[in-house]
């Protein structure tokens, strides 16, 4: 890697947590620009002495390295700020989307910059809560030669393994990440919620849903369809699964019904005498949902 002088703009969960671990790899920090001039209350260790919002230091304004951590909806106009802001020209600037290419940093490019994405297949939390890991996380790098290069010596420094992904591909990549990572979080916090109502909810101490949660993410890590599945769906119980949708909020038995049915289709039963839990049967058995 030629230098590792960097500069981040977008002091937030992705921002903050990327040049922290960039500066304990040795990188050097130039600089962070958020949007308003003061400095995020809740600040990562080890970023106490890195210079917050002004593009007016001399050694910003030169920034071999810039991380574009704002959300994707900003993107467009960091970019546009950026080319008219600092001295661009042989600069990699990368941000960090999943879901957004590189040509959403166009500007940057048109000032002289290289561009890509890089986005780390990782849940970045709020500073303060459980931090994230890096290391043996994927990140998917695309842009142009010289930035997919520098994004993936990055990658490799802080311990992740970068992988090349095709612009066409963005949104059914970062689509798989919010079912499997976020859609599940939902569910994990709602089952959470309902286990309070059942008297379920200690003090202290790790959630009674943790044993069950982490073995069973564990078992569907190691499958490679659904071998691993256990409970009603996939005993194919359908009396227990016609109670739980008795109980369940409607829009989350919607899901559930949902969920069944397309296990259902994928395991293939192979057996038509079996009966599937589908809205038309919880219809017939239960008219008023
Ligand atoms: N969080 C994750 O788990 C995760 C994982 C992988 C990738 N990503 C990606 O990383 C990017 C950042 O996500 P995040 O979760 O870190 O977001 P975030 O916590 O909301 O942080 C975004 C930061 O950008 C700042 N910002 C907004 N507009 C700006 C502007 N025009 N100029 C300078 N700073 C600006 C925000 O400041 P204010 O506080 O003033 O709004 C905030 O500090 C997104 O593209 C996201 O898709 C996120």
């Amino acid at each position: 890697m030629a230098g590792l002088d960097f500069a981040v703009v977008g002091p937030g969960r992705v921002g903050l947590q990327l040049a922290r671990q960039f500066i304990n790899h040795g990188g050097r920090c130039l600089g962070i620009r958020g949007r308003n001039p003061q400095r995020p209350t809740e600040i990562a260790p080890g970023l106490r002495d890195v210079v917050f919002d002004t593009w007016r230091e001399p050694r910003l304004r030169a920034a071999p390295i810039v991380f574009v951590t704002v959300p994707d909806r900003q993107i467009a106009d960091v970019a546009t700020d950026l080319a008219a802001s600092l001295a661009l020209d042989g600069s990699v600037v990368l941000h960090t989307s999943g879901l957004l290419t590189a040509d959403a940093l166009g500007p940057c490019r048109e000032a002289g910059a290289t561009v890509g994405s890089w986005h780390p297949l990782q849940t970045f939390p709020p500073i303060g809560a459980r931090e994230a890991v890096w290391t043996d996380v994927w990140c998917a790098v695309e842009g142009d030669p010289a930035a997919c290069e520098l994004g993936f010596e990055v990658a490799h420094l802080l311990g992740m393994h970068p992988w090349r992904i095709e612009p066409e591909h963005k949104a059914v990549y970062h689509a798989a990440a919010a079912v499997a990572a976020n859609l599940s979080h939902v569910l994990v916090v709602l089952g959470g919620q309902l286990l309070q109502e059942c008297g379920l909810r200690p003090e202290k101490g790790p959630s009674p849903l943790a044993p069950l949660v982490l073995a069973s993410t564990r078992n569907a890590l190691d499958a490679r369809q659904f071998e691993n599945l256990t409970g009603a769906i996939a005993r194919r119980d359908h009396a227990t699964v016609r109670k739980h949708l008795e109980v369940l909020p409607a829009p989350v038995a919607a899901v559930y019904r949902e969920l069944q049915s397309y296990f259902e289709a994928k395991a293939g039963s192979g057996d038509a005498s079996r009966e599937q839990v589908t809205a038309e049967s919880c219809r017939r058995h239960h008219p008023t949902r």
